[in-house]
């Protein structure tokens, strides 16, 4: 018998009524997009490339840097195992809590088995994975979420050869080898059908521990002392992702960005849902066979939550791989006076790669800044190759864009968390006001009566981004870092959480202040950011913004800046 489940909700009339009230530079000087990045195999198959690691290997590889073998399973390899005489022992390339990348993960009967014989070697089972549970911040669901051997266990190579191993003569084994990169969410669907939490924390998170696992490891162990540019830019690529624990309705979002931007952003990409998973879980229940994942990115929410990062500074998961990303990136670079380079710079770079895949999608970003950043390790080759630090000194290296374009996504109509219809009204006018007087480009947008193109396209020219704390500033993601781009997000007096402060800030290198009515906040400057708060009103739709403030705000941002 055959079941629908998916319900096919594509948006079917889309109009603009964000009103473009200056519209001014933004046609002129179209330049050429600057250079796409893209998925490339380009790197050659090696030879052996299926063949069992050597324990040797394992300790070289277990401490945090990556592993040599990491060249090795980047292209697709179909081949069954049972011709193989022993059983390749798991290795773990990078790990942050939640995000942890290994080699040779295996999975039998829905259990995940890491084969090893120095277990001592990986992380604690409950900072990779937990039961996925509908997360609730009490004491009962917090100890219900911790792991068991049913959710992952450590197996001996000889445990393994005695579970899976010699069949019959000639057939040495019942593994079956999922080829290729595999990324895994052990989350259930509580927060992946939301464009915030499925951009801005998993796919964030997911670039980042991409990115910091590879790109350290292609100048750590490429021997070419002439590295090819184009396979220093390309990350292996996704051949799929598995929704472990959701539907497959489950993780697209009502405003529709999120297949858009899995689409988009990971065109090759396949996507897996909860019943292909318990396919492969129950035709293996018997223990007594086995799947083998040669490269798999485990992504588990739950286990970041234990993190300190996340359980105790931020709140955001992704924050967990952004730090590992960026001291995997500083390590690389040898420690000396580069590593001192985390400028704004070298801060957004490691997510131009998918910003430019999705601008390249949209058409958009034409008019954009000449020499945004590119991925560090095109920098860190650019360096070595000129032998002088092109980095550093903050973020005046950052290019200035040729127009200013002040974006403020309304939530005049979205039923909860608005400002005061007053306030609306004179943020509108004091910043029209500011536009005209500038020769600025000023836009009122209500999202969700834009297309996905129109947005990103609107996104790609934005320099200062402002709202109400909400769904629609996640689009920080998408604006280009330039020196002047900015985050303003206004809360409810008092009221602050990290959401698009930490995501802009640490993320990107975006600048982003708080603004509670008349006054703002800013990390590393006056009294810093506030602390996390939600006050009566955080939700409500009497938020009050005084839009004099704000205008002159902006104003002094950029000559500041300028
Ligand atoms: C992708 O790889 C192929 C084969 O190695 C190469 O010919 C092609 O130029 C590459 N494309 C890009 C965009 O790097
Ligand atoms: C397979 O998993 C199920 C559910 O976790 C469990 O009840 C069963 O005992 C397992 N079978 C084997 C052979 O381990
Ligand atoms: C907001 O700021 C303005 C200007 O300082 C002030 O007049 C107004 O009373 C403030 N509103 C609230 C609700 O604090």
């Amino acid at each position: 018998m055959l079941i629908y489940r998916r319900s096919v909700r594509r948006d079917a009339t889309l109009v603009i009524i964000g009103a473009t009230l200056t519209h001014l530079y933004s046609l002129l000087n179209r330049q050429q997009p600057t250079q796409i990045l893209v998925n490339n195999v380009s790197i050659p198959p090696m030879k052996n490339q299926e063949r069992p690691i050597p324990l040797a290997t394992i300790q070289e590889s277990s401490n945090s840097h990556g592993s040599p073998n990491a060249f090795q399973s980047r292209s697709m390899s179909m081949n069954s195992d049972s011709d193989l005489s022993t059983i390749a022992p798991t290795t773990l390339l990078t790990h942050a809590p939640g995000w942890t990348v290994l080699e040779n993960l295996y999975m039998s009967n829905g259990t995940f088995f890491i084969v090893t014989d120095t277990p001592q070697d990986f992380p604690k089972i409950r900072f990779m994975i937990s039961k996925p549970l509908i997360l609730e911040n009490t004491a009962n669901n917090i100890a219900a979420r911790e792991p068991t051997p049913d959710d992952m266990a450590f197996l001996t190579v000889e445990e393994a050869n005695e579970r899976w191993g010699e069949v019959r003569p000639g057939r040495k084994n019942r593994i079956s080898t999922v080829g290729g990169n595999t990324v895994l969410v052990n989350d259930p669907d509580q927060f992946l059908g939301h464009y915030y939490h499925f951009v801005g924390e998993l796919f964030f998170g997911i670039q980042a521990i991409w990115y910091g696992t590879f790109s350290s490891s292609f100048n750590r162990f490429n021997s070419n002392p002439t590295p090819n540019p184009s396979a220093i830019d390309a990350l292996p690529p996704i051949h799929r992702v598995i929704f472990a624990r959701a539907s497959s309705i489950a993780w697209r979002d009502f405003p529709g960005f999120n297949y858009y931007f899995l689409r988009a952003a990971f065109p090759s990409t396949t996507v897996e849902v909860e019943d292909d998973w318990e396919d492969r879980a129950e035709i293996t229940a018997t223990g007594k066979r086995a799947w083998r994942f040669p490269l798999l990115l485990l992504t588990d929410r739950s286990a970041s939550n234990r993190g300190r990062l996340c359980g105790t500074v931020t709140q955001r998961n992704a924050a967990e791989a952004v730090a590992v990303m960026r001291s995997k990136t500083k390590e690389k670079s040898g420690g000396g006076k580069e590593a001192n380079t985390d400028t704004n710079a070298d801060m957004a770079a490691w997510w131009t790669p998918v910003r430019d895949r999705l601008f390249e999608f949209a058409d958009a970003g034409h008019e954009d800044v000449k020499g945004l950043p590119k991925p560090r390790v095109a920098a860190v080759h650019q360096v070595e190759e000129r032998n002088q630090v092109v980095l550093g000194g903050g973020s005046s290296e950052l290019p200035t864009p040729r127009s200013i374009v002040i974006t403020y996504i309304s939530r005049q109509s979205a039923g909860g968390r608005m400002l005061t219809r007053i306030s609306h009204e004179e943020l509108v006018s004091a910043l029209e006001e500011l536009a005209e007087r500038k020769g600025w480009e000023f836009n009122v947008v209500q999202a969700e009566f834009l297309t996905h193109d129109e947005q990103l396209k609107l996104m790609a020219r934005t320099t200062i981004l402002l709202g109400v704390h909400g769904n629609g500033l996640t689009h920080v993601l998408m604006m280009q870092p330039t020196r002047l781009s900015t985050v303003i997000e206004i809360f409810f007096p008092g009221g602050f959480c990290h959401d698009y402060q930490w995501t802009a800030t640490h993320g990107l290198g975006i600048k982003h202040y708080a603004v509670w009515n008349d006054t703002a906040h800013t990390e590393g400057e006056g009294e810093g950011k506030p602390k996390v708060n939600y006050p009566s009103g955080f939700q409500g739709n009497s938020i009050p913004v005084h839009g004099p403030f704000v205008s002159k705000l902006i104003e002094d941002h950029i000559e500041r800046r300028r």
